[in-house]
This record gives C-alpha cells, structure tokens and sequence, in this order.
C-alpha cells in the first residue's frame, strides 16, 4: 500500500511530488504516480525512484491519498472508471474551476479536496487556496495540509471563493512579473543594463515580501517606515498614485475573479 498517488505527473503533478519528498517524512517508496504518457512516467520514475504505472485503477487502489493533477477537460476520462473505488479515500483536486459537487458526480463517497495552487508550485513556493467537502474530519484536514504545504503556503477558503484565489494567487505571479519587468524597465530608462535592473527588482519584491512574511507588519507600516518627509521615494510614490496603481490592481483581481467564475460555469 502507497501512502500517495498522484493521477497525472505533468508540471503540477511533479511540483506536489518534489514538495512531498523534500518536505515531508513520506519516502519515494511511498508514493506511486500515473500517467497517461509512458515516457513521462519512466522520466519520474529514473529521477525520482518512485513507483510508476499507466493504471490509473491500480494506483487508487493501492494509495491512501489521491491527488488529481490532470487537465480539467479530461476529467470524465479519468474519473469515470475509477469513481468507485475512490470510497472514503482523500481525493485531493489541483483541476482549475471544477467544483467538489461535480466531482462527486463521478465519485460520490470520496472525501474531496479542491485546491488552486499557483506556478511558484515549480519551486516549492505556491500560494494555495483550499476548499474541503464537508465530511472531512479535522485530523484529515490536517493531514492534507502538512503535505500542501510541503509544496508552498496554503489558506483554507469556503469554496465559493475559490474563484478570488484564482484571481488573486492563481493570475497573481503574472501581475508580479509585470510588476518586477515595469520596475526593472524603470532602471533601464535611468541607464543600468536589463540584467542588472532585472536583478535588482527580483531581490528588491523577493526581500520586500520576506520582511513583510518575517515582521509580520502592515504593509503601509513598512511602507512608512521607508518613506521619509521630501525624499525619494514618496516622490516616486505620488507618481504611482497619479498612475492608479491601487486602483488598477484591485481592478485586476475583480476583473480575473469574474472570468474565472464565468469559465467554471461554461
Ligand atoms: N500549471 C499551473 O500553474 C496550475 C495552477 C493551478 C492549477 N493547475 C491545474 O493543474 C492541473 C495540471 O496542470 P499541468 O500544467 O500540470 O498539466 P500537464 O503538464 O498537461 O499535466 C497533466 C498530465 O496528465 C496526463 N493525463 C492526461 N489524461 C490522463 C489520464 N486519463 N490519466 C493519467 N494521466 C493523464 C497528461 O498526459 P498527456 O500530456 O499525454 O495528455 C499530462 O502528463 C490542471 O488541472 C490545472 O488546472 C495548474
């Protein structure tokens, strides 16, 4: 019996798979994946030395935990023949605007999980937004963290918000890399390279939200503390007042939670 499976092992599924082996107490020959590519399974199967198999009915039947990493579209494909076999087992969801009440359709007495986590998944760092079916008990719940988190940092949501997730953390990263390349571009126009402005807005974002994680202050209280009577930066800052940068990126988030909700109707 393997403590894990994950159905699909493409960039989401070998994200969850690294997080769980670097950051957690379960070893390789705890975990087995599926795929329906055979030359993707051999490929984690060499790097990782976990178990392997195109059976996705094989692995539910030997895993405690499954997680679903396949495309939404394929999600009657790989459901279907399995649904039964998934009673009372944790079905841990990663597919992007399918709701838990669909799920069930295809496997009714599974215990669900939804998730929204986000591409710095790739490097152990997502932003994960988490909705549980409600016969979930609490020891389950916490046993479901401790290995989303081995993968990034996750907040539990009713699931009617999984939609502000999407728009929040799932678009998010490409809101910060606008940001980061804006700011990088800015430093170009005052004449550094784009190499080294590059660098200089990655580490200035990456240290900004490491103090903001490690003080656990306000954001505006770290701003303050910056921003010093007649110097540059509230000078630089009243030009991003001017340009609506509040604004604009409230403005984002509702406009990307809208479509989102708009896609998991269709
Ligand atoms: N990437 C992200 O940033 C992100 C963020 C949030 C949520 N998600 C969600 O994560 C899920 C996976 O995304 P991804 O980017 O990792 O996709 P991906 O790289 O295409 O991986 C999906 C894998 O599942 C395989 N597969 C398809 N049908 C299967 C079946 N019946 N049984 C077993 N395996 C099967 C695919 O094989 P083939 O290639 O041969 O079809 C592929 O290797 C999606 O549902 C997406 O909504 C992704």
């Amino acid at each position: 019996m393997f403590k894990i499976g994950i159905i699909g092992i493409g960039n989401m599924g070998e994200a969850i798979l690294k997080g769980i082996l670097s950051n957690t107490d379960i070893f390789s020959d705890e975990i087995i994946v599926s795929d329906k590519n055979k030359e993707r399974i051999d490929y984690i199967v060499n790097k990782y030395s976990v178990a392997g198999t195109d059976n996705n009915e094989r692995l539910v039947k030997l895993s405690d935990i499954v997680f679903l990493a396949t495309k939404p579209k394929d999600i009657e494909k790989v459901l279907s023949p399995i649904g039964n076999l998934l009673d009372n087992k944790i079905l841990i969801s990663v597919l992007a605007g399918i709701k838990i009440n669909k799920i069930k359709k295809f496997a009714q007495k599974a215990k669900i999980v939804r998730i929204m986590p986000n591409t710095p998944a790739l490097v152990g760092e997502s932003a994960t937004g988490v909705a549980f079916d409600k016969n979930i008990t609490d020891e389950e719940k916490e046993k479901t963290l401790n290995l989303l988190n081995s993968f990034g940092k996750s907040v539990v949501v009713e699931e009617e918000l999984m939609d502000a997730i999407t728009g929040l953390s799932g678009s998010g990263p490409a809101y910060v890399l606008t940001f980061i390349d804006s700011l990088a571009q800015g430093g170009v126009k005052q004449g550094l390279s784009y190499q080294q402005a590059l660098q200089l807005a990655t580490q200035t974002v990456f240290g900004t939200a490491k103090m903001l994680m490690e003080t656990k202050q306000h954001p505006a209280v770290l701003r303050d503390k910056v921003t010093s009577p007649a110097g540059t930066t509230i000078y630089g800052l009243h030009e991003l007042e001017k340009g609506k940068l509040k604004d604009t990126v409230i403005n984002a988030v509702e406009s990307a939670t809208k479509r989102s909700k708009e896609l998991s109707k269709e």
